[in-house]
């Protein structure tokens, strides 16, 4: 199990002025921020971000929606971090994330459901990289 998982605040929750409220429960679960930036991904970033995703129907949604305005991106450390961080956001549908998730608090729909959280030890590495040098990370 590894420490660290990959976060991103999305569009939606950033434009809703979110961000002050979900970095307090990210703070409140014991997560360490050991990386953070507002950054914003242009659509063709966002597909490779989530090209994993490439073949599903909502692809080309999701890629639009990613890179409709800023996001705040941060790695995250604590024990068990991916596993821990996707209890704290809860399922991806925010009809259907438990209540105090931080989805289902801020989420609006199944695509717009204002966080990301890696899904293993091995893509959070990888995501991770993705938007961060190693001189980024406290
Ligand atoms: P994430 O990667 O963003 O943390 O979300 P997740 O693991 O809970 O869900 P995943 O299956 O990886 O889907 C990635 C993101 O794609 C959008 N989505 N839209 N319209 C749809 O049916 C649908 N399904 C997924 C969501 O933004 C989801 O978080
Ligand atoms: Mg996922």
């Amino acid at each position: 199990m590894g420490n660290r998982t990959f976060t991103m605040i999305k569009p939606d929750a950033v434009r809703a002025g979110n961000i002050g409220n979900i970095l307090q429960m990210i703070n409140a679960a014991g997560f360490r921020i050991v990386a953070m930036k507002l950054t914003q991904m242009t659509k063709e970033r966002a597909g490779q971000f989530y090209a994993v995703h490439r073949e599903r129907p909502f692809y080309d949604e999701l890629c639009t929606f990613m890179s409709s305005g800023p996001i705040v991106a941060a790695i995250l450390e604590k024990e068990n971090a991916v596993e821990e961080f996707r209890k704290l956001i809860g399922a991806t549908d925010p009809a259907k994330a438990e209540p105090g998730t931080v989805r289902q608090r801020y989420g609006t729909n199944v695509g717009e459901n204002a966080v990301h959280g890696s899904d293993s030890d091995e893509n959070a590495a990888i995501e991770a990289a993705f938007h961060f040098s190693g001189m980024e990370i406290y």
